[in-house]
């Protein structure tokens, strides 16, 4: 009876054991594979293509406009104060040219009415001297937002 009760004792703790083996090497096993079942961290996502830059708000045509003013020479020709690039005297000032009355002394001094002077002056006035310089829709529109600042 003694012998048998110190068998099953050593069944009962070779059982433990081998229960204890068991799981240790499960926890060992999972710990070890987990870092491979860590999911791998989501690919940044890609960057959103930058939007195109909606039409040219105002302050930026009036910034074009400046610089076109300069580069198609209207310089050569106006004088705008507070702009030393443009002291020409040829034409009129235009200093506040937003604020005349007419353009040329023949039209009503609108955005339309400017567009088509700066398209083609002789068209508004045969004798005027201020060329047609073939200037684009675009640049029409930026030297217009220009001449608006001018009051
Ligand atoms: C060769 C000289 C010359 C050049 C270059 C010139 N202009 Fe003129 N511009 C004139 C003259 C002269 C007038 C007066 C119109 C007239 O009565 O004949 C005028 C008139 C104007 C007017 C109307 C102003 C008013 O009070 O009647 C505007 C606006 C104007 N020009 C803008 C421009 C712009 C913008 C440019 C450049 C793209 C330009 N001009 C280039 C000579 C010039």
């Amino acid at each position: 009876m003694g012998s048998q009760h110190i068998k099953s004792n050593m069944v009962r703790v070779l059982i433990l054991g081998l229960v204890l083996f068991v799981i240790v090497s499960i926890f060992g096993m999972s710990c070890q594979a987990s870092p491979a079942t860590t999911p791998t961290p989501l690919p940044a996502p890609a960057p959103s293509p930058t939007p195109s830059p909606p039409s040219a708000p105002a302050p930026e045509a009036a910034e074009e406009g400046r610089a076109l003013f300069i580069s198609k020479a209207c310089t050569s020709c106006h004088t705008v104060q507070g702009m030393p690039e443009a002291q020409g005297k040829v034409g009129p000032e235009l200093t506040h040219q937003a604020s005349n009355s007419l353009i040329a002394g023949v039209l009503p001094n609108t955005d339309d009415n400017l567009k088509k002077w700066l398209k083609d002056p002789a068209a508004v006035k045969p004798e005027t001297i201020m060329p047609n310089q073939n200037l684009t829709d675009r640049e029409i529109d930026a030297l217009i937002a220009f001449l608006q600042t001018l009051k």
